[in-house]
């Protein structure tokens, strides 16, 4: 293979600049030109590319973001678009593509794989919520951000004897909220996983005043329940004041943990090295003892689950 392109595509996470720098520095040492495309699928449609160069990428890998853009593009999607981004590819003399995204992301490498064109994707959202992986890039930045901000206003809630409720990030999956529970030491943690019972979590709001506690706070993922409708619930049945606090888009920027550099960059060469090993349709991820390369269809078809033991740690620590 001569010439691969790369793309980041849906929400940016940290570590993608790591993943996009390895990608073109891996190439170009193993004599293979790198396209870079703008704006994720998008950008492949409308034939919007740099040639990249090991210049290109200096001084990015601790970086948030993306260098090279995303987008959700529901042009490519549709027949006329996924076109247009074939005869784009063919002209600029693509041979295989790198897809750095999410869930809809990887649906978009299936499409191209359809169409003939060799791809490899590489888990990148803040969601973690693809299951052939343990943990997508960008998920530890974003649940470092997180903490950072529990801790802030863990501070506010001492000191005001007040109930926090915060809303993190994650769409359906409530990884970011289940981790961040268990780091942040978190009195609860409402996640679309579990159904919730607002009387347990008043319960525990109040066990934990009757022990002294002077804060409480209340990790909720995105996708289990509304912040404002839920707090004001909790001020009723406990008659503690209660505030909530949205995190939205803090959690999507700022630099890479190291994690998220070393599983990107790691992830990044590997991409390279499977496509030019005429390798196709495959995905790249991370168990616990390191990186590996799985079918794309197989890993789209595994369901992602929960760690319920996390879950219910929490609950146990913050008796
Ligand atoms: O997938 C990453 C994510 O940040 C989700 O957690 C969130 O629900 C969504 O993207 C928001 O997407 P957008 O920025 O396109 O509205």
């Amino acid at each position: 293979m001569k010439k691969i392109g790369v793309l980041t595509s849906g929400g940016d996470a940290p570590g993608m600049n790591a993943a996009i720098r390895a990608v073109v520095r891996y190439g170009i040492y193993h004599h293979i030109s790198i396209v870079g495309i703008h704006n994720g699928f998008k950008g492949l449609v409308e034939g919007d590319y740099t040639e990249m160069n090991l210049s290109s990428v200096a001084d990015i890998i601790h970086r948030g973001g993306t260098v090279l853009g995303s987008a959700r593009s529901k042009e490519f999607m549709e027949e006329e678009g996924l076109k247009k981004a074939l005869r784009n590819m063919k002209y600029l003399g693509i041979e295989g593509l790198v897809v750095i995204g999410g869930d809809g992301s990887f649906r978009g490498s299936l499409e191209l794989e359809k169409a003939g064109i060799p791809t490899v994707s590489i888990p990148g959202t803040i969601d973690n919520d693809l299951a052939y992986t343990k943990y997508t890039l960008g998920f530890f930045t974003a649940l470092s951000t997180v903490l950072e901000s529990v801790e802030k206003i863990r501070d506010t809630s001492s000191s005001h004897g007040r109930t926090n409720v915060i809303e993190v990030m994650g769409r359906n999956c409530g990884d970011i909220a289940l981790y961040a529970g268990l780091a942040g030491g978190a009195e609860m943690v409402i996640i679309p996983e579990i159904e919730y019972n607002i009387d347990e979590v008043c319960d525990k709001i109040m066990q934990g005043r009757t022990r002294g506690k002077k804060h409480s706070i209340i990790i909720l993922a995105e996708g289990a329940a509304d912040a404002k409708e839920i707090s004001k619930e909790i001020e009723e049945k406990t008659g503690i004041i209660t505030r909530y606090s949205v995190l939205g888009y803090t959690q999507r920027g700022g630099t890479p943990s190291a994690y998220d550099r070393l599983i990107g960059s790691q992830m990044g060469a590997m991409a390279v090295k499977l496509l030019s090993n005429n390798q196709r349709k495959r995905v790249v991820g991370v168990t616990e003892t390191g990186i590996f390369d799985m079918d794309l269809e197989e890993a789209l078809s595994i369901e992602k689950t929960f760690d319920k033991t996390i879950y219910e740690l929490t609950k146990i620590l913050s008796i």
